[in-house]
């Protein structure tokens, strides 16, 4: 199992040293700090008056400017890939989500990083999946997130998608709600869907790297140890860190049983 993690804090990212980060809006809030925004703030509303913008493509600059540059930092410390988010509003948007794929890796390779170290994430929804098919053909690889289910997963398959991020904690969560009750990793709907996605695409021969995301306790993680990669939050990580060797103990595509 690669080890991901689920954050843009340079500083857990030192400690933690994990292969590959992902990032979200609300996690580089967080890592960017009052002083680093205020500065992305100013930036984008010049840009936004030296381009006549519109009080939409002034917000979706700052949205875009602090995950680029937080993310060109992140760069530097993993060795892998960071995964940079297209703004959620344009979910249902093929074109809109495509064309703004392309300005985040040209904002990237104007600061000298190249399309290889990034992946693009973006909403499993249909339109979301239909502009990864063609940003996959030009060579800009995709991590396809908010996937909750098998049908979604299969489709980023049929596109050709390099990676998925299905989804265990927020499943839980309503399952919780729905049932009132709580479940053991054993029973936890949200790990029994990436096993069941895992186990589809390896008895299909399906090369799309599966990555569990949204993890609500480290009993979750552990469960889904031997899967291709798990993005972790650094306090989950720091709690897996106390306990070495039990990620590691279950590393084998087998370790899920029969699903
Ligand atoms: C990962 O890529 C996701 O952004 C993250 O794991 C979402 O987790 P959440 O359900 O806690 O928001």
């Amino acid at each position: 199992t690669v080890v991901v993690a689920d954050t843009g804090d340079i500083d857990a990212i030192r400690k933690l040293k994990p292969v590959d980060c992902t990032t979200n809006p609300t996690l580089l809030l967080k890592a960017a700090g009052m002083e680093g925004l205020a500065h992305i703030v100013r930036e984008a509303v010049t840009w936004g008056g030296t381009q006549n913008g519109s009080r939409e493509a002034v917000i979706s600059a700052v949205a875009d400017r602090l995950a680029v540059s937080v993310g060109a930092e992140l760069t530097k410390l993993v060795p892998g890939r960071v995964s940079t988010e297209v703004d959620a509003n344009l979910s249902f948007d093929t074109a809109a989500t495509i064309e703004k794929a392309r300005e985040i890796i040209r904002a990237y390779k104007d600061r000298g990083i190249e399309r290889d170290r990034i992946l693009i994430k973006i909403a499993s929804t249909w339109e979301g999946i239909q502009a990864a098919k063609v940003l996959q053909a030009e060579g800009i690889d995709c991590n396809l997130t908010l996937l909750f289910s098998l049908a979604q997963a299969m489709a980023c398959a049929e596109a050709g998608v390099f990676l998925i991020s299905p989804f265990v904690g927020r499943i839980l969560d309503w399952h919780k709600k729905a049932e009132g009750k709580d479940f053991g990793p054993e029973e936890d709907p949200g790990v029994i869907s990436v096993r069941s996605i895992y186990a589809a695409y390896k008895s299909k021969g399906i090369k799309t790297i599966v990555m569990g995301a949204s993890f609500r306790s480290a009993a979750e993680v552990e469960a889904l140890a031997g899967c291709d990669r798990l993005t972790i939050s650094p306090a989950l990580l720091e709690e897996l860190d106390k306990d070495q060797g039990k990620l590691e103990r279950k590393m084998s595509p087998d370790a899920y049983g029969t699903v």
